[in-house]
């Protein structure tokens, strides 16, 4: 499917992620891009670099509401189903959060197959694997759940339910579906959502008030920190691609510690406090591996994307964001 002069929905239009994917698709000729948002979690505010471009058609709505999606997507040839709730939403607020990520994916789908729209991407997560062991997980790996708190746990259930929902459309009534499983997401516009990103976040919050860097353990965690405008970028590419009914790990393949992450951060804002080590009791947490590697290569051989954006440059990115912002 071509991008230029075509019409696209995305759900969770205002989030973090489909912010980006509508900047990105404006930039490679989308006739309307529709963003689609009930402002539970998010706010208008996050578009507004691109809302006065005539194409953007901004619908408050929600994807619990099938009556809603239908009147949003009229003529639309693809969907990017990015509304949902992540971990920490979901675990404050599990009977949203689940009806949200799950029965909102059966919403989306049916109300795809009745406007005949031909592909949804849908925002997975490498939560799908749960607490993996593996020494470099593959898309064919398995949800390891057991060792994991609840609502991560939760929240990688809901997500094979969103994927499992889009490849039997697929089957049943020829609804192209591409699930994307990212890995921690990070970039301008962040919030305080993300289980993992939210450490650069409050991070640099505390930099900023003179506070010392709190590490937990001994900061040898790591995480796949991967940059928004690789994630969209990875979006339109699945949506133009005649590849479907697939799961892909959308990760940059490398691990970084988080002495590592706040050594980067303390050098961009010029700073030298000295990080204090601590473990605050009863965090939620998503994983604590010192081992995650998640493969890249399925979605480079089938769709031929490839991260962009080192750690660095994007930890930089989001810093000069956080000091314009009020
Ligand atoms: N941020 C990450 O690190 C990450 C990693 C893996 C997967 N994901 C997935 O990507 C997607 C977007 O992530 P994000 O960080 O941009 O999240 P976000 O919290 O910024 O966005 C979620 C959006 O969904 C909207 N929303 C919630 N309920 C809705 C409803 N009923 N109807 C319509 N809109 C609704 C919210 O208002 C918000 O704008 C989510 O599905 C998330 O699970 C994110």
């Amino acid at each position: 499917m071509k991008i230029a002069g075509g019409k696209f929905a995305i759900t969770g239009g205002v989030s973090l992620i489909g912010a980006s994917v509508a900047e990105q698709l404006l930039e490679a000729g989308a006739r309307q891009v529709v963003l689609f948002d009930n402002y539970s979690l998010s706010s208008p505010d996050m578009v507004q670099g691109i809302i006065h471009d005539g194409r953007i058609k901004l619908i408050r709505g929600d994807i619990l509401r099938t009556n809603e999606l239908f009147d949003a997507f009229e003529d639309v040839q693809g969907v990017f189903a990015i509304a949902g709730f992540l971990t920490l939403p979901l675990t404050l607020n599990p009977m949203l959060g689940i009806a949200v990520n799950v029965q909102g994916m059966v919403n989306v789908h049916e109300v795809c197959r009745y406007r005949n729209v031909e592909k949804v991407v849908f925002s997975s997560s490498v939560a799908t694997y749960g607490e993996t062991e593996a020494e470099t997980t593959q898309e064919t790996d398995p949800w390891a759940w057991s060792k994991q708190q609840p609502g991560a746990a939760l929240y990688g259930a809901s997500k094979l339910m969103g994927e499992n929902i889009g490849r039997l459309y697929e089957d049943r009534y020829g609804v192209k579906s591409i699930s994307l499983r990212y890995s921690s997401v990070y970039g301008e516009r962040q919030h305080y959502r993300a289980i993992n990103s939210i450490y650069i976040i409050d991070t640099y919050d505390r930099i900023k008030r003179g506070e010392r860097p709190i590490i937990p353990d001994d900061g040898l965690e790591v995480h796949d920190y991967i940059h928004v405008a690789d994630i969209a970028r990875a979006n339109l590419m699945a949506m133009e691609s005649d590849v479907s009914r697939e799961s892909f790990n959308v990760a940059t393949g490398v691990s970084t510690t988080l002495n590592r992450l706040v050594e980067i951060i303390l050098q961009v804002t010029g700073s030298d406090l000295e990080p204090e080590y601590k473990t605050i009791p009863g965090k939620i947490r998503a994983t604590t591996s010192k081992t995650l590697k998640f493969s890249n290569r399925k979605i480079e051989r089938m769709i031929g994307w490839r991260p962009g954006i080192s750690i660095e440059e994007g930890i930089e990115r989001v810093i000069r964001w956080c000091q314009t912002q009020p």
